[in-house]
């Protein structure tokens, strides 16, 4: 499908912002939403909304079956069964989750390795466990890859963390800041060959909208991902569990939908998925997120991580032709997914977004939530531009451009 062809079922593209058409380069953020996502979730409300797994009435018997066909098409989407997807708020939700579940067997002197480059939401409830249970925190500092041609990864780090008190390895799969795509499989092979009970929690929140992945190729026991940074709605995500790991964890959360009996004096729960997803469900967003996992499929996942890489690649050749910039993760596209975070010495990202945003263009400024990584970037902030399937060289160039104009001004 071209470009041009998929522009035309994102209708937020045909806005103006500041009378300029709006170039959107904010999709690590969140993605925007093709018609067909809008349209059948619209379709749920007009005409199939009712409560799931309860009535005995053709409306819930309708909306259970889409909201369960969801389940089916999502976890495919990831090389996962039905039984292995747990339906969440998104990726926060999911990692929060994990991490109740994991403290359980927490113990004083337990330890936790993570790395510096995590998003908040893969960083504070470990560090929250440890401070509660009194365990070790280990960061990987991943020093060693922020330097251009070494190591994506320094699994030598990762191997001399590693002990016999090592219980979660807890990993993000691709950097929201430096665009680096891990090599979880590799990880997982080590941490396993080491100890195969440690628990391998993966943060997808950007390796599933850009990139194909296969949780079964990665050999990890948790992988969590949201809706909306894939072309899907607020507020749904996903929480994929190894199957055996499912079927012995107690639940996080408790109430109807996820008991199997209930007295005064015991109760028992559902099977998995199930006992896992306490209250009523977001069905709606379940089917929009099932929608938005067929239209990444009808493109392929392979195009998509090819385009968004393209476009990286332009994005990074164009950006060094300016003065005093620094990009952040490997120069070479081929590491990465569709992001590219910089910063332009002298300049603050937030006047940097400014300015651009005057021009209708919408790109990060901040810290996007990797206060540990700006610190050893020595940064308080980076611009990013992140991409989607439906954004051009084009666009590119009109950034480019504009932020050479802006920089004029900002100097
Ligand atoms: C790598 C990474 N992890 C986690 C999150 C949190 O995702 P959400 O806010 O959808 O829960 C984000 C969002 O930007 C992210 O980029």
């Amino acid at each position: 499908m071209s470009t041009e062809k998929i522009r035309k079922d994102f209708p937020i593209l045909e806005r103006k912002i500041n009378g300029k058409p709006l170039v959107y380069l904010d999709n690590s953020a969140t993605s925007q939403k093709p018609k067909q996502v809008i349209e059948a979730m619209l379709n749920y409300y007009e005409k199939h909304n009712a409560n799931v797994h309860r009535g005995i009435h053709t409306l819930s018997d309708e909306a259970t079956h889409l909201y369960e066909d969801a389940r089916k098409t999502v976890a495919e989407f990831i090389g996962g069964k039905p039984e292995e997807l747990v339906f969440t708020k998104g990726t926060t939700d999911s990692l929060n989750a994990v991490a109740l579940m994991l403290q359980r067997d927490i113990k004083k002197g337990d330890e936790i390795i993570t790395t510096v480059v995590e998003h908040h939401s893969n960083f504070i409830p470990w560090q929250r466990i440890a401070e509660e249970k009194g365990a070790v925190l280990k960061v990987i500092s991943m020093k060693e890859s922020q330097r251009e041609g070494s190591p994506d990864f320094p699994m030598r780090q990762l191997k001399n963390l590693l002990s016999k008190k090592t219980k979660i390895v807890a990993l993000g799969h691709v950097s929201n800041v430096l665009g680096t795509v891990f090599p979880v499989t590799g990880i997982s092979r080590e941490v396993h060959k080491y100890n195969k009970d440690i628990k391998i929690v993966v943060d997808g929140a950007q390796s599933v909208p850009h990139i194909p992945v296969n949780v079964k190729k990665l050999g990890i026991d948790f992988l969590t991902f949201s809706g909306h940074k894939m072309l899907g709605p607020m507020g749904i995500g996903g929480l994929w569990i190894r199957e055996e790991l499912a079927e012995k964890l107690t639940p996080f959360s408790y109430g109807g939908g996820m008991i199997n009996k209930v007295s005064i004096e015991k109760s028992t729960w559902a099977a998995t998925p199930h006992k896992f997803e306490a209250g009523t469900p977001n069905v709606a967003g379940a089917v929009g997120l099932a929608e938005a996992v067929k239209y990444l499929e009808k493109i392929g996942m392979k195009e998509v991580k090819k385009h968004t890489q393209d476009l990286a690649a332009h994005a990074i050749k164009e950006l060094r032709v300016l003065e005093d910039v620094r990009i952040l993760g490997p120069l070479d596209a081929e590491k990465r997914a569709g992001l590219v975070s910089f910063v332009i010495e002298g300049v603050h990202a937030h006047d940097i977004a400014g300015v651009l945003d005057a021009k209708g263009i919408a790109i990060r400024a901040g810290q996007h939530c990797t206060a540990p990584l700006h610190k050893a970037l020595c940064l308080n902030a980076s611009a990013r531009v992140s991409f989607q399937i439906y954004n051009t060289k084009k666009e590119i160039d009109y950034f480019i451009e504009s932020l050479r104009e802006g920089l004029k001004l900002l100097r």
